[in-house]
């Protein structure tokens, strides 16, 4: 098998990348080891930032999203009995739009099967060969047979699990981690969400995010050891622990069927460069953020946007340039959403380890970004993605 850009895995990194080259005549495979009920089922991120929500407009692919999406200006923050609005799209001039990863994930892969472009299910890449040369191949393993892709280029969208960062020669690689000490317990229940935008909670008991999927949809999260064991929570304690964490005079959290319940635990991770030879790692692949700041999704759509970008300027003009710089242009970007979550994570979060002084240094934070003009239009600026970088 033989391609120009071997893409591997089927999430919106991967997926993304496959759409923007075909629109320019590029041709790509894409290898993803799950099955499609699979991706298609498995409950992801749901906040997209402005920026993001255009660039799969531009692919193409927006059409259900604008239907089913749900503009938000603003969040929430709570803490010390009280409710705060922060009007990002009054500070910033932008919104996010709540549409699940897996709608996205839905649309894309509909988007490609219907044109006919090869996306290959069930087929995990085992190795990626020959980065140095210009003919790298992905080997992988396809009902039964093992079999080899080769391509000009690799796209490395196989998320954090992965083996194409693997395949990068040690030394050639710096890893930069930070584990929490916590996780998320985190529900999807079929009820109307309680408030109209989300709820980031700080409490005594932990942190609590009210999120949503559709108006009969909710998504919320708990603050839970980052080893929980879910078995450790029946329902009546989830919607018990939810309700007292954003407990709020005059509201009441309603209650409803739980349809879905998981525990991650959280960390962040860099990976640097994102590139060696001609594989280019892009999205979890190249680096995780904890979840507080609702920006995994985003960055993986920024790398695609940058990788395709620069990939149509090799293939049309025979321009390197922005190959070559694909990681710098990237890392600006990564890094800055890196201190936002863990800013975020770090604001919002009970660490098991701090004390009285720690608190009182939240609930300073809290009361500065929530009463401060500036304070909140950064971050407001972070959340909406229009920031700097
Ligand atoms: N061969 C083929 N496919 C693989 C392999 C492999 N060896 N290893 C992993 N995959 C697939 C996974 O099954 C998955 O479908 O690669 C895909 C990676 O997709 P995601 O994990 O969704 O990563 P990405 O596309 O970078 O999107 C990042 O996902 O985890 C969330 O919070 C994160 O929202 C962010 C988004
Ligand atoms: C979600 O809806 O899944 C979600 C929302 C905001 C976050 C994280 C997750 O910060």
């Amino acid at each position: 098998m033989r391609t120009q850009v071997g893409i591997v895995g089927a999430g919106p990194a991967g997926l993304t990348l496959g759409h923007l080259l075909a629109r320019e005549g590029i041709e790509s495979v894409v290898l993803e080891s799950r099955s499609r009920e699979y991706v298609e089922h498995r409950i992801r991120a749901g906040v997209l930032e402005q920026g993001s929500a255009q660039l799969l407009r531009d692919a193409g692919v927006g059409e259900r999203m604008d239907r089913e999406g749900m503009v938000h200006g603003g969040i929430y923050l709570q803490f010390g009995g009280e409710r705060h609005h922060v009007p990002m799209r009054e500070l910033t001039g932008a919104a996010i739009l709540i549409y699940g990863q897996t709608e996205i994930v839905k649309d894309l892969i509909a988007a490609r099967l219907q044109a006919g472009l090869p996306l290959l299910f069930e087929a995990e890449a085992v190795a990626v060969r020959g980065l140095e040369s210009e003919r790298p191949r992905v080997e992988f393993v396809h009902e039964g047979r093992r079999e080899e892709l080769e391509c000009d280029v690799v796209a490395g969208c196989d998320g954090f699990h992965g083996v194409c960062r693997e395949s990068i020669p040690r030394g050639a690689l710096r890893s930069y981690v930070r584990e929490y000490p916590f996780g998320w317990l985190g529900i999807l229940a079929r009820v109307a969400p309680s408030t109209d935008e989300l709820v980031y909670a700080h409490s005594d008991r932990g942190f609590a995010l009210l999120s949503l999927r559709s108006p009969q949809l909710s998504r919320y999260y708990l603050q839970v050891a980052h080893d929980e064991d879910v078995a450790e929570w029946p329902d009546e304690r989830i919607w018990e622990e939810l309700a007292r964490r954003t407990a709020l005079e005059g509201w009441t959290l309603a209650e409803g069927p739980i349809l879905e319940k998981g525990v991650t635990g959280m960390r962040s991770f860099v990976c640097e460069p994102m590139q060696y030879g001609r594989l280019f790692l892009a999205g979890d692949a190249a680096h995780i953020v904890p979840p507080t700041g609702a920006k995994g999704l985003n960055l993986a759509l920024r790398d695609v946007q940058v990788l395709a970008e620069a990939l149509i300027a090799w293939y049309r003009r025979g321009d390197r340039s922005a190959l070559e710089r694909y990681s710098e242009r990237c890392l600006r970007r990564v890094w800055r959403f890196e201190h936002f979550a863990w800013w975020m994570t770090t604001m919002l979060h009970l660490d098991p380890g701090g004390d009285e002084f720690d608190r009182r240094l939240q609930l300073a934070q809290l009361r500065h970004v929530t009463g401060s003009r500036a304070a909140a239009t950064a971050l407001a600026e972070n959340y909406t993605g229009v920031v700097a970088v």
